[in-house]
């Protein structure tokens, strides 16, 4: 037998007993005669002591343990003299009568420590003993959690969950595809599936009409904090539900969530705030509403002063911080600074004080009087001792750097909670996006989302005005999920391609087998999909979704462990008919 305990659970009650116990050495500390050596395991960590007047052999040989190593120690629980009272094994130390190496171990290149000193490439390298923290373990076992909350939440509803397949067929649409050739069928592909969206819409028309599955998705996309080439989705389908069942159910399941894992209840349903209100009022789709500050639009009131900047701008806005009239140059040029960032892409701030005296002091004094000016204040509620930060120029992108600014302020003014949890449901999305690019509409959800009732006689006047049945749930300004209710008729599914700017012929040789199945009897259906690793890293208090999966990639794609993406051998290229062009 290895152990009779874990590391974590022996206590004063265990006093006197001879337990046998296993793990990894933590570190060990000399003081005289005596060894201590912390013993770690998944569970915590337990004293072991080694007195050299007792057996001078047994602690020579603890004394040459290094960290790391894996041991196997047999001893007797007895009441610590210096007790460590902040772990539940403190109060005990093991004497130890025997002992065993069952593996040593090299010097690992970083400290095995919740703040560690290893980089993050070096903690990508050696993910295994990165994954040995207790920051790290604490996020799995968060993760195994929330997995096993939601599979008995959901099939306490009904729902079932049903595997789709990983190698299925490349289209067109949303984000590039990562694909697998065929041996046997040369020269041809299968695609990692980006979503099983279609798959469980074939579901609903199989009649299993409450699905669900956490399942891996694959998109070769630019990754950033919040995106992995392989990611995990918590995707859910309800027939015979429109908009406000799939909303109800999904509260639900992230009410059950907030209750059994952060112990946190939310009175009444969630906010919900359409598309078009969520940019006005926060310059995104995905508003962080733990803090105010909200965007307001001050166009009309900045025309025709001779100010070029904003004479020429679609759109003129701002935000108003609280008490912050006392900023100094220095902080406004550091706020200028910040919206230059190409990131944020802002060409300039301009400032408005409004002094607590009641004076006004801006950076556009010049071209506008005080009566201006006090408008602007008045329309964004300034009170004397706030400050007015204004950005200008093409409406969306400037929203969306008003939106950055205002949380850039949030976090400077300590306005965001760290604790706070605040969802919300956005609605409303536009069915489609304009591409100046390429010169046409893309699906902004995808292709199977349906258009509103009352907007579908739009589809062919004025196709950017077209709503959709479409949703996201937002938590803390994380996109968490989204979802939409779907076509099920196949004419329109076919009108939606012919929009999205596919031939008859295009539309049946990539979904063909789709609107087939329109033609079995569809039963009106609609459907979400979360992002389980993000939704982890938000219960977790992580910034990057890397730190809630156990093997992820890093910016570029990679894994530094097993040093993937790598070449194949050209026996394996040959086998598979391929040829790799080294041009540039
Ligand atoms: P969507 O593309 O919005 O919808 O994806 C749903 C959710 O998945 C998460 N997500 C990601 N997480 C990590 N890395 C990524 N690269 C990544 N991409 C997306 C987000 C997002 O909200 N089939 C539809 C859902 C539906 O209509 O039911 C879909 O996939 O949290």
């Amino acid at each position: 037998m290895y152990r009779t305990n874990t590391c974590g659970e022996l206590n004063l009650k265990h006093a006197g007993a001879e337990v046998t116990l296993s793990g990894w050495v933590q570190r060990s500390r000399d003081l005289g005669g005596m060894t201590f050596i912390d013993l770690r395991d998944r569970y915590g960590i337990t004293q072991l002591v080694f007195n050299m007047e007792a057996d001078d052999a047994l602690c020579k040989e603890a004394r040459k343990l290094g960290r790391e190593c894996v041991i196997q120690a047999v001893g007797r629980v007895r009441e610590r003299s210096n007790k460590n009272l902040k772990i539940p094994t403190g109060e005990i130390e093991i004497e130890v009568n025997s002992l065993k190496v069952l593996n040593a171990s090299i010097l690992p290149p970083f400290t095995i420590e919740d703040e560690t000193d290893g980089g993050d490439d070096l903690r990508m390298k050696f993910r295994y003993l990165d994954l040995r923290r207790n920051p790290m373990k604490n996020n799995m076992e968060l993760r195994h959690r929330m997995a096993m909350e939601i599979r008995n939440y959901m099939d306490g509803q009904g729902f079932i969950e049903i595997e789709t397949p990983a190698m299925i067929k490349s289209t067109p649409e949303g984000a590039r595809d990562f694909v697998v050739p065929s041996r046997i069928n040369p020269g041809q592909f299968y695609a990692l599936p980006q979503s099983p969206q279609i798959f469980k819409q074939l579901l609903m028309i199989a009649g299993y009409d409450k699905y669900f599955q956490i399942v891996k998705c694959f998109r070769d996309e630019d990754l950033r904090a919040d995106r992995q080439p392989e990611f995990t989705q918590i995707d859910c389908e309800m027939s015979f539900a429109g908009q406000d069942d799939v909303l109800n159910a999904f509260e639900g399941l992230t009410k059950h969530l907030f209750l059994r894992i952060k112990n946190m209840t939310f009175n009444g349903p969630f906010p919900r705030i359409t598309f078009n209100d969520a940019m006005d009022r926060y310059g995104t789709d995905k508003p962080d509403i733990r803090f105010g500050m909200e965007l307001t639009e001050i166009t009309e009131y900045t025309r025709g002063r001779n100010f070029n900047v904003f004479d020429d701008a679609e759109y003129v806005g701002c935000i108003c911080a609280e008490n912050c009239a006392s900023f100094s140059r220095k902080q406004i040029d550091q706020l200028t600074g910040f919206v230059k960032k190409p990131q944020i892409g802002a060409r300039g701030l301009v400032y408005v004080k409004y002094n607590k005296d009641g004076t006004i002091k801006s950076s556009v004094d010049k071209f506008y009087d005080e009566a201006a000016i006090r408008k602007w204040i008045e329309l964004s509620d300034g009170r004397p001792g706030d400050l007015l930060l204004i950005l200008a120029g093409e409406r969306v992108s400037t929203q969306g750097a008003l939106s950055e600014l205002r949380l850039e302020m949030g976090r400077q003014l300590g306005l965001i909670n760290k604790d706070d949890y605040a969802p919300l449901w956005v609605i409303d999305f536009p069915l489609f996006e304009w591409d100046e690019e390429t010169g046409r509409f893309y699906a902004k959800h995808h292709p199977f989302t349906s258009p509103k009732t009352e907007d579908i006689s739009l589809l062919d006047t004025d196709p950017a005005s077209v709503c959709a049945n479409a949703y996201d749930l937002v938590i803390n300004g994380v996109e968490i999920g989204g979802g939409s209710v779907r076509i099920h008729d196949k004419s329109l599914q076919q009108k939606m391609f012919e929009k999205l700017g596919f031939t008859d012929e295009q539309a049946n040789e990539q979904f063909g087998f789709l609107m087939e199945a329109f033609r079995y009897g569809a039963p009106p259906h609609a459907g979400v999909a979360f992002g389980f690793d993000r939704w982890v890293a938000v219960f977790a208090g992580c910034y990057s979704i890397r730190d809630v999966i156990a093997f992820p990639k890093n910016n570029s794609g990679r894994d530094l462990m097993i040093d993937s993406p790598s070449a194949l051998a050209p026996e394996q290229l040959k086998e598979l008919r391929l040829k790799i062009d080294n041009r540039e």
